[in-house]
C-alpha cells in the first residue's frame, strides 16, 4: 500500500497560475485527477521531491480537506521526506510563509482561493511558495504551466487518508507528515515585532478594537492573539470560527463585503479602532472611530510610523508599493531618504526586494500590506502594527491619518471594479485605450491634461528579470492618474480594475469626499477609454 502507484493523465486546458496561484471554481479542482495534474506539474517543475520538507495548509474552504490528502500522498510517493501540515490543514497564508522561512522547508503548498467566496459552486485555489516562504516567481509558475500541457502520469500512495485532527508526526510510506499548531509559531513571531505590553495597556485602557475574521481563517489567530495574548475583551472577535463556506459570504475585508464593522465603527457608540481580513488571513482593512483608511493610505502612515514598533526601530530600508496603489508611501519614502519600488501587481514581485534587503515594508492597494518578517502579505500584522503605533502615539486613527495630510498631502483613491465583463469587451477597453497611449501625452481630457501615458513594464533590480505589460497609466499634470488593468484572478469572464488618483497638497482641501474628489478623474477615463460605453455598464460593481 505505501509503494508509489503510478496512473496515466491527460492533460488539463488551463492551468496556468494567475495573479496568486492556480484559482477555479471549486467544481473544476474536483474533477478527477485535476489537482493531481497540477500538483505533479509542480512537483516536476522543482526537480522532485525527493528528500524535500513542506508546508501544506489552506483557508479551510470547501474541498481543503480533500485536496490536502491528495497533496500529502503524493509528496510521499515523490519522494519527499516531511510535510508539516497545519492542524486540521488550517494555516493563514502568512503563518504558511513564517512556517517555510522557520522551519526551512524547501516550499510549500498553500490552498485558498484568498478573498473569493467559498463552496461547491465558489472558488478554490493552489499555489505554491518557494524556500524563501513566498509566492512562487514568474520562471516558477511558468515552468509549472508547461507541465500542465504534456503532463501523462502522476504517482501517488493508495493509503487511507490521515488523522490532522491531532497534533504529532504519523506516517504514510517513508514521509514524515507532521500536524502542528497554526497559531503557535506566528503569534510568537508577532510578539518578536510589537510592543505587547504597550498594546496591553492601551487595551486596558479602554481602547476599544473590533477584528472581524468574516468565518475564515484568522479566527483562530485573533483570538489567541488579541483576547488571550493582549487582554482583548472577549468577544473582540467577530466571526471567529472558520467555515468552509466563511458564512456564505465574500471573505473581502472592502467597505462592500465588511459592511456590517463598516457601520459599526460610523456609528455613535462604535469600537475605536475596527479591522477585518480574509479568506486566508493575507489583507486587512483598516478602520478608526467615523473612518476607513484606505489601504494605500495606510502602507504611507504605516511607512511613516514603522520605527514606534520594536521589530522596526532601526528604520526602514525601503518602500515597495505595486503600480495602482497609490503614491502616498512614495512621498514618506521621499521624506525619509529610503528606498522606494513600483512593482507590478501581486505580492510575488516583492520577493526578491525583501530578500535582498531594499525593501522592508510593502504595500498593495488591494488591502495587503506587510514586511520582510514573512513573504507574503500580512493581515494580523497591520492590524497589531497599528495597535503598536496607536499605543504609542495616543492619538485617535482619525487624528493619525489627519496629521499625514498634513505633513505630506493628500492622496484621494479609489478602485472601481466591472465585473464578469464579456472576454471580448474586455480586450476591446484595453486594446483601445492601448492604441492611443503613445497619442496622449499633451492633450487635453475632461479639463485634465495628459503629462505622461504608457504600460507599464517592471524590471526587477534584482534579478534582471523583465516582466511587461502590467497596465495602462495615465499620469495627468498635478500628480492625479488613472490607471486600468484586468484582474488575474478572477474565475468568471474579465474584471477590469480602474485605479484613480488625485493628489491634493498638504495645504489644499484634504477633507473631500473621496469619490466627488475623483469625478473628474472618472469622466477622463470614460472620454479615453468608453469603458461603459462598449461594456454597457452605467457604473462599477464594486467601488473600495
Ligand atoms: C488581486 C489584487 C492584487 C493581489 C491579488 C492577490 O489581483 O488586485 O493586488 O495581489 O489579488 O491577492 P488581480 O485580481 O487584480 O489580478
Ligand atoms: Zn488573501
Amino acid at each position: 500500500m505505501t509503494t508509489p502507484v503510478t496512473r496515466e493523465i491527460t492533460p488539463f486546458d488551463g492551468q496556468k497560475p494567475g495573479t496568486s496561484g492556480l484559482r477555479k471554481k471549486t467544481g473544476v479542482f474536483m474533477l478527477e485527477g485535476y489537482v493531481e495534474a497540477f500538483v505533479q506539474s509542480i512537483f516536476d517543475a522543482i526537480e522532485g521531491c525527493e528528500g524535500k520538507t513542506f508546508v501544506v495548509g489552506g483557508d479551510g474552504r470547501y474541498f481543503n480537506a480533500e485536496a490536502i490528502q491528495t497533496i500529502l500522498r503524493m509528496a510521499a510517493a515523490n519522494g519527499a521526506a516531511r510535510c508539516i501540515v497545519g492542524q486540521g490543514g488550517l494555516l493563514s497564508t502568512p503563518a504558511a510563509s513564517n512556517l517555510i522561512r522557520q522551519r526551512e522547508a524547501n516550499g510549500g503548498l498553500i490552498l485558498s482561493a484568498s478573498h473569493n467566496p467559498g463552496g461547491i459552486d465558489e472558488d478554490f485555489g493552489l499555489k505554491y511558495n518557494t524556500a524563501n516562504g513566498g509566492p512562487a516567481p514568474e520562471s516558477v509558475t511558468g515552468a509549472i504551466f508547461e507541465n500542465t500541457k504534456t503532463i501523462s502520469r502522476y504517482v501517488t500512495l493508495e493509503t487511507p487518508d490521515l488523522d490532522l485532527s491531532a497534533l504529532g508526526e504519523v506516517a504514510p510510506g517513508d514521509m514524515v507528515v507532521e500536524v502542528v499548531d497554526p497559531v503557535t509559531d506566528y503569534a510568537a513571531l508577532m510578539e518578536t515585532l510589537f510592543d505587547f505590553d504597550a498594546i496591553r495597556a492601551l487595551l486596558a485602557g479602554g481602547f476599544a478594537v473590533k477584528f472581524d475574521a468574516m468565518h475564515a481563517v484568522t479566527g483562530p489567530y485573533a483570538h489567541e492573539i488579541l483576547e488571550n495574548r493582549l487582554g482583548a475583551p472577549k468577544g473582540t472577535v467577530l466571526n471567529g470560527t472558520p467555515k468552509v463556506d466563511f458564512g456564505k459570504g465574500h471573505p473581502d475585508p472592502n467597505p462592500i463585503w465588511a459592511k456590517p464593522l463598516v457601520d459599526l465603527v460610523m456609528s455613535e457608540d462604535g469600537p475605536d479602532f475596527a479591522a477585518a481580513s480574509d479568506g486566508d488571513g493575507d489583507r486587512n482593512m483598516i478602520l478608526g472611530k467615523g473612518v476607513y483608511v484606505t489601504p494605500s493610505d495606510s502602507l504611507a502612515v504605516l511607512a511613516a510610523n514603522a520605527h514606534l514598533a520594536p521589530g522596526y526601530a532601526r528604520g526602514l530600508a525601503g518602500v515597495a508599493r505595486s503600480m495602482p496603489t497609490s503614491r502616498a508611501a512614495d512621498r514618506v519614502a521621499e521624506k525619509l531618504g529610503i528606498g522606494c519600488y513600483e512593482t507590478p501587481t501581486g505580492w510575488k514581485f516583492f520577493g526578491n526586494l525583501l530578500d535582498a534587503g531594499k525593501a522592508t515594508l510593502c504595500g498593495e492597494e488591494s488591502a495587503g500590506t506587510g514586511s520582510d518578517h514573512v513573504r507574503e502579505k500580512d493581515g494580523l500584522w497591520a492590524v497589531l502594527l497599528w495597535l503598536n503605533v496607536l499605543a504609542v502615539r495616543k492619538m485617535s486613527v482619525a487624528d493619525i491619518l489627519r496629521d499625514h495630510w498634513q505633513t505630506f498631502g493628500r492622496n484621494y483613491y479609489s478602485r472601481h471594479d466591472y465585473e464578469a465583463v464579456e472576454t471580448e469587451k474586455a480586450n476591446a477597453v484595453v486594446e483601445g485605450l492601448v492604441a492611443k497611449l503613445d497619442g496622449l501625452p499633451g492633450t487635453g481630457v475632461a479639463g485634465l491634461t495628459v503629462e505622461e501615458a504608457d504600460q507599464f513594464a517592471y524590471l526587477d533590480p534584482v534579478d534582471g528579470s523583465v516582466s511587461e505589460k502590467q497596465g495602462l497609466r495615465v499620469m495627468f499634470r498635478g500628480g492625479s492618474r488613472a490607471v486600468m488593468r484586468l484582474s488575474g484572478t478572477g474565475t468568471e469572464g474579465a474584471t477590469i480594475r480602474v485605479y484613480l488618483e488625485r493628489y491634493v497638497p498638504a495645504e489644499g482641501d484634504l477633507e473631500i469626499e473621496t469619490q466627488q474628489a475623483l469625478a473628474e478623474i472618472v469622466l477622463a477615463v470614460e472620454e479615453l477609454t468608453q469603458l461603459r460605453a462598449i461594456t454597457g455598464r452605467a457604473e462599477p460593481d464594486v467601488m473600495t
